[in-house]
């Protein structure tokens, strides 16, 4: 048996007996223990606790010893809501942004997610697995330990079976916990400009029988906004994908007031993602449910969108996770160190209330929280282990440097930041 025992921990971060998802106050409390020991075997937490605790027994085990004198070991980041398949970068598109086109005139000009269709289309299935798999190893060395990944740049039959049998070749492959969710209602192509109802037909008929035929997704996605999919779309298309066993993880409100959130609500859906826009209507539904707010906070930053109201959401008992948006448009970063920071900066998260965001509730947001997002025996050993820092608070507070030393996924070391 392989085994890690880490020792001398400043501070082991977010240690629970028991760990459901945490709404409102609950958010804030952030349980740790000072001084401690981790025992890791095979790719499981095996023991914990505080050093002076460390029994004879297991201090002879035959392990591996890391001393963790002045660092911080955190659980590796829950990133539930990610497009991490995709064939090309959109700087173009960025530039245009800095001459002062819109996020929607853009869109209005088949760019944006058109245009990630078009060289989605283009792309073999082996490009894009290797693509993502890049992406996948540079998001593990930043402490990702699980990662949702959405279709949705296909819009053809042929392309979203394409992108989702990428994200299955992934889970085979990753030591990542990787959660698949169909996104094919991410905007109308071209040819169905005006005629939705053909293309939502060739979703329900064409995509969905096959993707559950190959159990190729976990979770169904729609773009509910404006000028998008409508909420009576959304809730037929979603129907449909429950009716395969697919629940629904929707985009809501991120650039006007959609209703996406009271259909999320309305439809059970585990989680309703970006929240930009948001009314008192809106954060009653939400706060009244079981389904969780994802909020995108690098997405609003890349598109100098106002934040997500954080504070209010937390205020009125909602249950809120953090994730990156990874996508060639709208964030152009997985990196969710990023994401707690401005988390804390621009949306006033407690550094308690955003790591728990990003941790145990992310992983509530895919349903794999049994098994990852908190330090808890028995979960999977997906590990933070940080440089010397002062203290918790210093994560986000000294935003754009990279504090992580090591980063373990299943029990083992993957990459190294030295
Ligand atoms: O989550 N809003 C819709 N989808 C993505 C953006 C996709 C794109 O621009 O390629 C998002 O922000
Ligand atoms: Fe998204």
């Amino acid at each position: 048996m392989a085994a890690t025992l880490i020792t001398n921990i400043k501070q082991l971060v977010n240690v629970r007996e028991e760990w459901p998802v945490l709404r409102g106050k609950e958010l804030a409390e952030l349980p740790c223990i000072s001084n401690a020991y981790l025992l890791i075997e095979d790719d499981t937490i095996a023991a914990y606790g505080k050093m002076e605790e460390l029994s004879s027994a297991t201090r002879l085990m035959p392990a591996e010893v890391i001393d963790a004198s002045g660092r911080l070991l955190l659980p590796a980041w829950c990133d539930s809501h990610t497009h991490l398949v995709f064939a090309a970068s959109r700087e173009n598109e960025f530039i245009d942004k800095l001459k002062g086109l819109s996020y929607a005139e853009i869109a209005a000009r088949g760019g944006g997610i058109l245009h990630s269709a078009r060289k989605l289309n283009e792309a073999s299935e082996d490009e894009l697995f290797n693509l993502a798999w890049k992406r996948l190893e540079e998001l593990a060395r930043l402490g990702t330990g699980a990662i949702e990944i959405k279709s949705g740049y296909g819009l053809t039959v042929s392309g979203e079976l394409k992108m989702l049998r990428v994200i299955k070749k992934l889970k085979q492959r990753s030591k990542l916990t990787i959660k698949a969710t169909f996104l094919g209602a991410h905007t109308y192509p071209l040819e169905y400009k005006n005629d939705h109802q053909a293309y939502i037909d060739q979703i329900i008929g064409e995509m969905l029988p096959v993707i559950a035929q190959e159990a190729l997704a976990d979770y169904i996605d729609v773009f509910c906004e404006t000028g998008f999919f409508s909420p009576e779309e959304t809730a037929t298309i979603c129907k449909a994908g429950k009716q395969y066993g697919l629940k629904p993880k929707i985009h809501a409100n991120q650039l006007n007031l959609s209703g996406g959130v009271q259909t999320g609500v309305a439809l059970g859906a585990i989680s309703v993602d970006h929240l930009e826009t948001m009314d008192e209507h809106a954060i009653r539904s939400l706060a009244g449910s079981q389904t969780i707010g994802t909020l995108l906070p690098t997405a609003a930053f890349f598109l100098r969108m106002p934040f997500q109201p954080a504070r209010a959401l937390i205020d009125a008992g909602c249950a809120i996770a953090l994730a990156s948006d990874f996508n060639p448009g709208s964030s152009p970063s997985g990196n969710m160190n990023l994401v707690v920071n401005i988390s804390c900066i621009q949306m006033k998260m407690l550094p308690e209330e955003a790591i728990n965001a990003a941790t145990l509730n992310g992983a509530w947001a895919m349903e794999c929280a049994g098994t990852l997002g908190s330090i808890s025996i028995g979960k999977k050993a997906n590990l933070i282990l940080t440089k010397p820092v002062p203290s918790l608070a210093y994560i986000p507070y000294s935003f754009g440097s990279n504090l992580i030393d090591m980063v373990f996924i299943g029990g083992e070391r993957t990459g190294s930041n030295h």
